[in-house]
């Protein structure tokens, strides 16, 4: 049995989870255990992990709908100091066209964490939860306090209700669970040594695979959804905020909880940078620090996004004391040193 205190991440083989682990093991001294059933991301990805920090850490295939498998899992281990929970299907349009596997996979698999977290006596959870909750909000930027909006998806539905569980089991007396929910606004970009990034095995929804993919030539032509929404150039705003960036907020909100700092047993904070960008400036910032013209065409509004979003984050800055660092070049920069290695690994 390992000594080191122990950190659960589900989805550790995804984009954020596998960008969390390594911060982990960079920054931290926890024994990392990650789950994952690879229905979008395979397991090369720790190979990579690996590569770039060669601390030794746990992997399991289960599909964390599994009741049984997941409890089972986690009596494994005596010492689990805290449980993040990345694992969920995550694309806005799939939602939009299948809900059903998204209510199941996304909430059936977030109450067999917390069940599992409640019968090993586990105090601390951390969630993915997103900016998608606010739905379509007028006045922006968004605070932890701006009532939320009907949801525009099925996907944003799940977060909206995912953050209810978690609100009502922190108010419950059975268990002792620290609950921080992190809403992420849109992260992009790879960690800094090109040897990991998004990878999803199911077809990109998000606007900076689609650039770098588009740019390499995996996908012929992009769609720019919509240039005719009331803002500065008519395309969507979103606050664009880096993988890394993201992923270093888990260990400020696991230490947060871990010293016993957080008064309420449930928090939220938002995480992104604060500033909107719209995705014609996303694709000039890409086109100028690759040098490449993306060929692009613009259609109609895609079903489920919002006009514009981005993110209040002084709350976080003042009670996690975190800030996100890279700007939007070296967003870009890394997801496309990033994709041209991809290209040359794959
Ligand atoms: N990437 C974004 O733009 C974004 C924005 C806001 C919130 N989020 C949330 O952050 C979390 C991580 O997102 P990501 O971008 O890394 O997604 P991702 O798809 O790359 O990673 C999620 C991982 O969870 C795994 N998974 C899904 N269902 C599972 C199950 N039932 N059992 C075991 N493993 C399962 C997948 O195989 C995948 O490896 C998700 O909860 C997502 O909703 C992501």
């Amino acid at each position: 049995m390992n000594e080191k205190k122990t950190v659960i991440v589900t989805g550790g083989a995804g984009y954020i989870g596998s960008h969390a682990i390594i911060e982990l093991l960079e920054h931290t001294d926890f024994h990392i255990v990650s789950i994952d059933n690879y229905s979008n991301s395979t397991n090369k990805t720790y190979e990579l992990i690996k590569k770039i920090n060669p601390k030794p850490f746990d992997f399991f295939d289960i599909d964390l709908c599994n009741k049984e498998e997941t409890d089972k899992l986690f009596k494994k281990y005596s010492n689990i100091v805290g449980v993040i929970h990345f694992a969920a299907f995550k694309s806005v349009p799939e939602s939009v066209e299948n809900p059903y596997k998204y209510y199941h996979n996304n909430i059936n698999s977030q109450l067999n964490v917390m069940e599992a977290c409640g019968s090993n006596n586990i105090e601390n959870f951390i969630f993915s939860s997103s900016c998608s909750v606010y739905g379509n909000i007028a006045t922006l930027p968004v605070s932890e306090e701006t009532p939320l909006n009907k949801a525009e998806s099925p996907y944003a539905y799940t977060k909206q209700i995912g953050e209810e569980i978690l609100k009502d089991y922190s108010k419950s007396t059975n268990n002792n669970l620290q609950i921080i929910a992190l809403r992420y606004f849109n992260p992009v970009g790879a960690h800094v040594s090109g040897l990991i990034g998004e990878n999803p095995i199911n077809k990109p929804n998000n606007l900076v695979p689609i650039i770098t993919q588009t740019a390499i030539g995996k996908i012929k032509e992009m769609t720019v959804y919509g240039d005719d929404y009331k803002t500065r150039d008519g395309s969507c705003i979103r606050d664009y905020v880096h993988v890394t960036d993201i992923a270093s907020a888990h260990i400020k909100a696991l230490n947060y909880l871990i010293d016993k700092k957080q008064k309420n047993n449930f928090s939220i904070f938002n995480l992104g940078t604060g500033n909107g960008v719209s995705v014609l400036e996303a694709i000039q910032s890409f086109e100028k620090i690759s040098g490449v013209k993306l060929n692009f065409k613009i259609g109609s509004r895609r079903a489920g996004d919002v006009a514009a979003i981005y993110s209040d984050t002084s709350l976080t800055e003042k009670i996690l004391e975190w800030k996100a660092k890279y700007t939007l070049d070296e967003m870009m920069e890394s997801a496309w040193k990033w994709e041209k290695n991809n290209q040359i690994l794959s």
